[in-house]
């Protein structure tokens, strides 16, 4: 029921009302009545006016077909309600009441940098059909020289709109917490409609998997066909890879792929058993497997995660690798093990503790990127306890996280509704602190763009 409805009728040449509206259907309603307004079933009400905020939203006839003291019941007897009408009035009555509070909380310099991005983005779609137009006449042109214009742009309005969202990232710390729910809300109804033209940046509003990072999102980092809505969708595909976690995305990568290789080089008797921890599509292990010559010793890949869809896709192109491309000859095993962090750190049923203590025991290497992220504090600290008990003597952990960005983190917090947890160095060590035995070493790995730091362990002999 929205607030303030009332209605006021006519009963025997007297005008009644307004009473409080306390029930609603289309055929008929409920309102208080004092007690004085006898209304017996069967009396007509001429002239009802159903009123909201003082406006009249609908008018007819009706009859009671109740009446009490404090309440009287009635049927439409001109026609049925549109109850449609009823809500767009009560959500255009909130959103009126949003926008004027965001008008009063959110400082006119905010709204009018916003304002400034959105018209970097209309600017660039208005550019990106002209020359849609002209390609038109020109259909030899767009196999040609779309990376190359799209690298060319970047470096003119690209350099222009990262610069545009880091400013608005430092006049965002300004705003307390109710002026940045407002100005969530503000962001994304100003930019959104525009940037949905790009895949990326749709996906990780609409979350079809339930949240943004999912694995699909993450090939699309790797991509290089670019995918969204006419030239200029697929542009915004090439801004959302260059957002400066964008490229950290790409590099964390090669530091997650090294890692395995050095672990599938070392000494040692037996297998090499890896896990790859909230593994999503696992890039790294394709290019490893794309890369690798010959193994000294077998490699058992193990990868964990949450999402079916994630496994799926990971599998298929691993096996496609090691098929097609070292004709199954290469010793190494994949195993996808379907489960979660909480079944990790509260396993329920026999299934779940059989991962834990015969799947993943006796591991020499744990890795993971794109999961701590979303971990608060004392839940990354026990799952890293948890982690570094199934290594090995000498076994490795390598953690990641990324870290606040400028250019990236207000356009994933204010217009993507994409919250993560960023840690510093100090925060993500913490998480190696009390390790039982102490590590033989506790450091921080960095990616090429040092924006995602590694917590790197190795543990004693
Ligand atoms: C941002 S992606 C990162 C994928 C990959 N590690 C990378 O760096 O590209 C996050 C992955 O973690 C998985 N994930 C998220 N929360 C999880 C949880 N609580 N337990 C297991 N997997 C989880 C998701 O399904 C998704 O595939």
């Amino acid at each position: 029921m929205p607030p303030d409805l009332e209605c006021r009728f006519r009963f025997d040449g007297i005008e009644v009302g307004p009473l409080a509206i306390v029930d609603l259907s289309a055929t008929g309603f409920a309102a208080t009545a004092p007690a004085e307004l006898a209304l017996a079933p069967g009396s007509i009400l001429e002239g009802f006016h159903l009123v909201m905020g003082g406006q009249v939203i609908w008018s007819g006839d009706a009859a009671v077909v109740h009446g009490s003291p404090e309440r009287i019941g009635a049927r439409f007897t001109s026609s049925v309600l549109d109850l449609h009408h009823m809500r767009l009035g009560a959500t255009i009555d909130e959103r009126i009441a949003v926008h004027r509070e965001q008008r009063e909380r959110l400082p006119a310099e905010w709204r009018a940098a916003v304002a400034d991005v959105r018209q970097l983005l209309e600017d660039a779609r208005a550019e990106m059909e002209d020359l849609e137009r002209a390609e038109l006449h020109d259909p030899m042109r767009r196999a040609d020289g779309e990376a190359h214009l799209f690298a060319a742009l970047r470096a003119r309005w690209g350099r222009e709109y990262y610069e545009a969202i880091a400013r608005l990232h430092e006049m965002s710390k300004t705003l307390d917490e109710r002026a940045a729910s407002l100005g969530k809300s503000y962001a994304t109804s100003m930019l959104m409609p525009l940037l949905a033209a790009c895949t990326m940046h749709r996906r990780a509003y609409e979350k079809p998997l339930g949240y943004a990072g999912d694995y699909r999102l993450m090939e699309l980092y790797f991509t290089r066909e670019f995918a969204g809505e006419g030239l200029f969708g697929r542009f915004l595909h090439s801004i959302a890879q260059n957002y400066t976690l964008g490229r950290t995305v790409v590099a964390r990568e090669v530091v997650m792929r090294e890692a395995v290789r050095a672990a599938c080089a070392s000494e040692g008797e037996g297998p090499v058993r890896i896990l790859a921890l909230a593994a999503g599509p696992a890039i790294e292990l394709r290019r490893f497997l794309r890369d690798v010559r010959d193994l000294r010793r077998p490699v058992e890949l193990i990868l964990l995660d949450q999402e079916p869809a994630a496994h799926e896709s990971a599998h298929r192109e691993l096996t496609r690798v090691l098929l097609e491309q070292h004709r199954g000859m290469l010793p190494v095993s994949v195993k996808c093990v379907h489960s979660s962090v909480r079944q990790l750190l509260k396993p329920q049923t026999p299934e779940d503790r059989a991962v834990l203590e015969e799947t993943l025991s006796g591991l020499d290497l744990v890795y993971s990127a794109g999961l701590y992220d979303y971990l608060p504090q004392p839940v990354a600290a026990l799952l890293t306890r948890l982690l570094y008990g199934l290594l090995k003597p000498t076994g490795r952990l390598l953690l990641g996280n990324l870290k606040e960005t400028p250019d990236t983190t207000w356009i994933m917090d204010y217009v993507l509704g994409w919250t993560l947890l960023y840690r510093t160095e100090e925060t993500l060590l913490a998480l190696g602190e009390k390790l039982s035995p102490p590590p033989l070493q506790r450091d921080i790995t960095r990616d090429a763009t040092g924006e995602c730091i590694f917590l790197d362990v190795t543990k004693e002999a």
